[in-house]
């Protein structure tokens, strides 16, 4: 049937970025720099000891970028909000040169039709707030709370959809359990009280933004990074330490969220490390939420592992699987699951795709204003189908979001991992469109119907 692959009325069609990724100019108009312009200026962190001074340069390109996703047909755009622009120290005073960028952001978006999806931290905490203790400080709460409350009260007459964080998980093990991630700790008694601040962080910006004026406006939610787990084998030992490792990376955050509980299998992780949590704090965390946003990249095979702490599994690489060019095995059908099982797990909230993509060996130039990157083509094609299959079988999502809208920033890989659907010059800042970007906008004029070719 030609119109199998068609998607709901109103899906939003959209791509993803983040604030250090992109935006370039970190310490512009009065900004208070970040933990990852402390972390990729500290020699041996990042690939080759790249930063995001320049990244896309996008603070000052904003507008052709803008006008790049018209040109691609996108309805929606994520985007986040650089804490240290707003409050060069974390807390207290405001910048409002700052606050305009994204306010200016937000007016050209909604000038072209584009929905605005703000995320308020993807990864980049002041650094003055680092010095303060960061994520490990239970004070965080009220400064992410101020925080949060000024974008609400600034872009909230504009602003459709917002999350409070961009996968907790990521920077509780990135950044606190093994290090490899800004702020750079490696501590198993840190990773707990990260994880907790952060979810209580959560919780109290939402409470700020059902008292606000925004919450008229818009909806709010939390971005997590989920990751299908699936034992080697069906031995005890494989079975139990795949249950470790999905409590870890998936329900830690998802069971306090919407259930109010952390999942049985964090003590059996962290031992002693793990503190009994009171009883209001899982409270303050349960808020309801509008959606929830899901990031979704690959799956594991999990096999017990004695030796791996703290979770004593390790990931079984699968023989003959389709693998990108950051090692993660492309399976499209662990996506539409996966998005079942949210469903029945947690209720039907409604879902967002807030990030799905995959790194390959691009060209590094545009060749006669091409770049052909047919893998990514067909990365889109299968998990856009898999995304319509999970709605086929009942699943409220309503959105899509393809990560990335630029090559960019990829963390502590530097420039060296391609995501974008759009192919940046890093020398002259010169944007191409790829065919995976051509691709993705005759899906979206055909609002999927294409798919099925
Ligand atoms: C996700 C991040 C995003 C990007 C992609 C590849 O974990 O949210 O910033 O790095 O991975």
């Amino acid at each position: 049937m030609s119109d199998s692959y068609r998607f709901p009325a109103g899906f939003l069609w959209g791509a993803a970025t983040s604030a250090y990724q992109i935006e370039g100019s970190p310490t512009a108009d009065g900004a208070g720099r970040s933990i990852w312009h402390r972390f990729s200026h500290t020699p041996g962190k990042t690939w080759l000891d790249q930063t995001g001074d320049v990244a896309c340069d996008h603070y000052r390109r904003y507008v052709q970028d803008v006008a790049l996703m018209k040109e691609l047909g996108l309805n929606a755009y994520r985007f986040s909000i650089a804490w240290g622009r707003v409050y060069p120290a974390g807390t207290g005073r405001v910048n409002r040169k700052g606050l305009d960028f994204y306010s200016r952001l937000v007016d050209e978006l909604l000038r072209h039709d584009i929905l605005p999806n703000a995320t308020l931290y993807h990864w980049d905490l002041p650094e003055a707030l680092d010095d303060r203790g960061g994520w490990l400080n239970p004070d965080i709460v009220g400064w992410f709370g101020d925080y949060a409350g000024t974008l609400f009260d600034t872009l909230g007459d504009r602003v459709k959809l917002w999350s409070t964080l961009n996968e907790p998980w990521v920077v509780t093990d990135g950044g606190y359990l093994h290090g490899g991630l800004a702020p750079g700790h490696a501590n198993l008694f840190e990773a707990p009280i990260a994880t907790h601040n952060l979810l209580r962080s959560h919780g109290s910006a939402v409470e700020r933004f059902r008292a606000s004026e925004a919450a008229k406006h818009g909806k709010i939610g939390i971005v997590v990074n989920l990751e299908p787990k699936q034992a080697a084998s069906d031995s005890p030992e494989d079975v139990a330490a795949t249950k470790r490792s999905d409590a870890y990376m998936n329900r830690q955050y998802l069971d306090p969220v919407f259930l109010g509980r952390y999942p049985a299998e964090m003590r059996e992780i962290f031992g002693e490390a793990w503190p009994d949590w009171p009883a209001a704090d899982m409270r303050l965390i349960r808020q309801p939420i509008d959606f929830l946003g899901i990031n979704y990249y690959t799956r594991k095979v999990e096999r017990f592992a004695r030796d791996v702490l703290p979770l004593r599994t390790k990931p079984v690489p699968q023989p003959d699987a389709w693998t990108t060019q950051t090692a993660w095995e492309v399976n499209p059908a662990a996506l539409t699951a996966l998005l079942l099982r949210v469903k029945e797990s947690y209720g039907d909230v409604p879902l967002y795709i807030c990030e799905n993509g995959a790194a390959f060996d691009d060209p590094p130039k545009a060749i006669g204003g091409k770049v052909e990157d047919p893998q990514r083509v067909e990365y889109f094609r299968r998990h856009l189908r898999a995304a319509h299959e999970a709605i086929r079988g009942g699943v409220d999502l309503r959105g899509y979001f393809a990560w990335s809208l630029l090559d960019n920033y990829e963390w502590s890989g530097g420039y060296s991992k391609r995501f974008g659907i759009v192919h940046v010059d890093y020398e002259t800042q010169r944007r191409t469109i790829k065919s995976s970007g051509r691709y993705y906008a005759s899906v979206i004029a055909s609002n999927g119907e294409i798919l099925s070719d």
